[in-house]
């Protein structure tokens, strides 16, 4: 029997460590959808549009990926597109709480769905979209952080601001 997953998160903008823990999904599972919320709350730097092109450059060479975006309960998110996995990566010790919290109420939500969590590289184990965000808005260079087309946009998005 075939495995899809899905790969949930903002991924405002997708960083090293994301395309690592989808390099290390796609390698696992049979199929893995990336999949963006649609946050409004969260005010993004990048619109969902930008967010796809970015993880589809980013994610080009390997075929058992989609990218998608949803609003909504993740978990009949999942059910729609046939996942029966969730992955989330934890960095360090201090993700576990709020990734535990989560696995636990999306697990309530319903039990036919099952959480991954998976560990990035240990170069990428501080990295996150945040602070790649804040580099990049106060002119430090983020190019070892984020794919070459990410870096670009960040750079024209705070150049135009
Ligand atoms: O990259 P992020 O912001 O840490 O991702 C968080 C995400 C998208 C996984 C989480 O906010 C989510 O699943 N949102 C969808 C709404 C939902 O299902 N909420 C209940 C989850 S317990």
């Amino acid at each position: 029997m075939k495995t899809k997953a899905i790969y949930p998160g903002s991924f405002d903008p997708v960083t090293n460590g994301h395309v690592d823990l989808i390099q290390r999904s796609s390698a696992l599972f049979d199929e893995v959808v990336v999949a963006i919320l649609k946050n409004m709350e969260k005010s993004p730097l990048f619109t969902i549009e930008e967010r796809t092109a970015m993880l589809e450059e980013a994610t080009q060479d390997l075929k058992n990926i989609s990218i998608v975006s949803f609003a909504g309960l993740l978990v009949d998110f999942a059910e729609q597109v046939g996942a029966s996995v969730i992955v989330r990566g934890i960095r360090a010790v201090s993700d576990y709480e709020y990734e535990l919290q989560m696995a636990l109420m999306n697990r309530r939500l319903s039990s036919k769905i099952e959480t991954v969590f998976m560990i990035p590289g240990e170069s990428y184990s501080f990295l996150s979209s945040k602070l790649v965000k804040e580099v990049a808005r106060l002119g430090g260079s983020i190019q070892e952080f984020v794919p070459a087309d990410v870096e670009k946009r960040l750079y024209d998005k705070f150049r135009r601001r």
